[in-house]
């Protein structure tokens, strides 16, 4: 099987979700707003050092969380990150479960996705270019980063899913049940708003990057009642420690790494 990789291990940055717009434990050198051709970032980059390793981090939805995940500028936050030297990104993402083992609180890291998404910039190869550039995209996360977090979860304990196709869908709103029944024939595992366009914007840009998805709901139809805000708190409050101590050990294993092709 031929994943994606690219060569170069550090630096590192974390994106982080819904539930994640700042890093408690992180130890902050500075912060920089880099101006980008696609236009502004959702908030500062913050750089700083966690368990011993320098790494950067950006809130996907702005500090405090305002940005709807359709409105992001996925662009202009990936192009800022590999313009700040980044080279490896781990994307931390709320998300419905739809596979049996996927419920609230639990961890996923995905290895495929399906895109539902629409009208989202999702391309830096477009306007007046040289060639036309169709990037591989057969495998979306880079299978070194993911076995760093997997390797992580098990190591900490932390229950988790090593599986999984993500369905990127459009929001802001959550989907119907006949959806999910739909998303589920089409074999995804769990479902949220902000997987894509950021996962191929990162593959254009040559970044290793993998999704550390925390199930925050059943997706929509999976019990017997509506989702509520109540319920998605309550996840993340349960399972957001589990998610820094993956990250925090993720880092320092990324560190000490070269990610090699493969
Ligand atoms: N659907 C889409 N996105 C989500 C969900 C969901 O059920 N939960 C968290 N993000």
């Amino acid at each position: 099987m031929t994943e994606r990789t690219t060569e170069g291990g550090a630096p590192i940055a974390i994106i982080g979700g819904t539930g994640l717009t700042e890093l408690a434990g992180l130890e902050i050198l500075g912060e920089s707003c880099p101006d980008t051709p696609w236009g502004a970032i959702s908030a500062p980059l913050v750089h700083g050092r966690l368990k011993g390793q320098d790494i950067t981090f950006l809130a996907r939805h702005g500090n405090p969380h305002r940005i709807p995940p359709h409105q992001v500028n996925y662009r202009a936050n990936l192009w800022a990150l590999r313009e700040s030297g980044v080279e490896t990104v781990i994307a931390v993402n709320a998300v419905g479960g739809i596979h049996p083992d996927m419920g609230p609180a639990e961890v996923v890291i995905p290895d495929q996705l399906i895109d539902y998404t629409w009208g989202r910039p999702s391309t830096f190869f477009e306007g007046e270019l040289e060639e036309v550039t169709h990037i591989d995209f057969s495998y979306p996360y880079t299978d070194a980063v993911r076995r760093v977090l997997v390797g992580a979860a098990r190591a900490a304990g932390v229950s988790h899913c090593d599986f999984g196709t993500y369905a990127a869908t459009q929001g802001p709103r959550l989907e119907t049940a006949a959806e999910i029944t739909r998303l589920e024939r089409d074999g995804c595992h769990l479902v949220g708003m902000t997987g894509m366009p950021e996962a191929v914007l990162a593959a254009e840009l040559k970044l290793n990057y993998a999704c550390l998805g925390l199930v925050v709901n059943w997706a929509a139809g999976k019990t017997d009642h509506i989702i509520t805000m109540e319920e998605i708190e309550a996840a993340i409050a349960k399972g957001m420690s589990g998610v820094k101590t993956i990250l925090e050990r993720s880092v320092s294993d990324l560190g000490a790494l070269s990610l090699q092709s493969s």
